[in-house]
């Protein structure tokens, strides 16, 4: 949002002013600040005029403006009514040179998982890519994943839903005392690099959230289902500053992630191509590897399919 933009929001923000007085106070045409004012209505911003000037009156429209007004973290938003996958395009403005940039989108018609899964992601969801250039080694990468899979733990617990975290990225609610589950939000990190430097992570983010469950794949379950409808635009806000702040504090990831796992003290199956591990999940590394106590003793995984037995 360029600076214009953001005085003129600041203004009608704090009260009614006359177009005259902020033509004045910005020193930009009166035409100007009619045009801006018509460009802020489109793109979603209430804006009331009455014999007192005009005044921001709701801020409800969830779009990329809407949504970098008031975001305490450094994103600039594109957004998307429809798209086929946040994270096919923010590759492309990854190869393009883009950083802190997210694309958001209302539906994705070719969402995607991890393991060259589908992800279905309806209208209603929220569904967004986050591309950054981080000073990191290939080696800390999958942090960044932990810390997108605590950021929206944290901020889904805020909406009122007891959300866990199914090792590596997986957040769930807990169904009984068993290690059940039911998958709310999954993420797809992309990754561009050489071996001892990252050029570019991409995070794609998906959380089932204004969405009937049933509409969804069976084991899948929504906020609205759990909780009631969220506010899409304050919710992904919260997103975004609470992975933010992770991710300029890597040291905090794996404690935050340890107090909302759900899969630490459970009997699991890690399904990798090097061959199954079987055993009681015992701790992460401090890169975020799990623990496992095996009959053959201890091992560490990195990567894999896990499943709670
Ligand atoms: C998984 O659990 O398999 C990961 C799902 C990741 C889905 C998100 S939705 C936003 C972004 N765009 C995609 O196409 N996928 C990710």
């Amino acid at each position: 949002m360029n600076e214009t933009r953001r005085s003129i929001l600041k203004a009608l923000a704090e009260g009614p002013v006359s177009g005259p007085e902020l033509a004045d106070r910005l020193d930009i045409s009166r035409a100007a600040i009619w045009k801006q004012i018509d460009g802020l209505r489109d793109d979603g911003f209430e804006i009331e005029s009455g014999s007192d000037g005009y005044e921001l009156v709701d801020v409800t429209a969830y779009t990329g403006s809407t949504v970098e007004y008031g975001l305490e973290a450094p994103f600039s938003v594109e957004y998307h009514e429809s798209i086929g996958s946040t994270n096919a395009r923010a590759r492309e403005l990854a190869t393009e040179g883009a950083s802190n940039m997210a694309v958001l989108a209302d539906e994705q018609t070719g969402g995607r998982g991890r393991l060259e899964r589908a992800w279905s992601a309806p209208s209603g969801g929220v569904w967004v890519s986050v591309v950054t250039r981080p000073e990191i080694t290939p080696a800390q990468a999958p942090l960044y994943t932990l810390a997108a899979s605590v950021a929206m733990a944290r901020s889904i617990r805020e909406a009122g839903v007891d959300a866990r975290i199914k090792w590596p990225n997986d957040v769930v609610i807990p169904v009984g005392e068993d290690g059940d589950y039911q998958k709310l939000a999954g993420i797809l990190t992309e990754m561009e690099g050489e071996t001892d430097r990252v050029e570019w992570i991409i995070v794609g983010m998906g959380i089932n959230a204004n969405i009937d469950a049933e509409s969804l794949p069976e084991g899948a379950t929504t906020i609205r289902d759990e909780a009631g409808d969220v506010d899409r635009r304050l919710f992904v806000q919260r997103v975004l500053e609470e992975f933010d702040a992770y991710r300029n504090d890597l040291e905090a990831v794996v404690p935050a992630w340890r107090e909302l796992a759900l899969t630490l003290g459970q009997r699991v199956r890690i399904e990798r191509a090097a061959g199954d591990i079987v055993g009681e999940a015992v701790d992460v590394t401090s890169s975020g590897a799990l623990v496992i106590e095996t009959e053959e003793g201890e091992k560490t995984v990195s990567a894999g399919d896990c499943e709670h037995l």
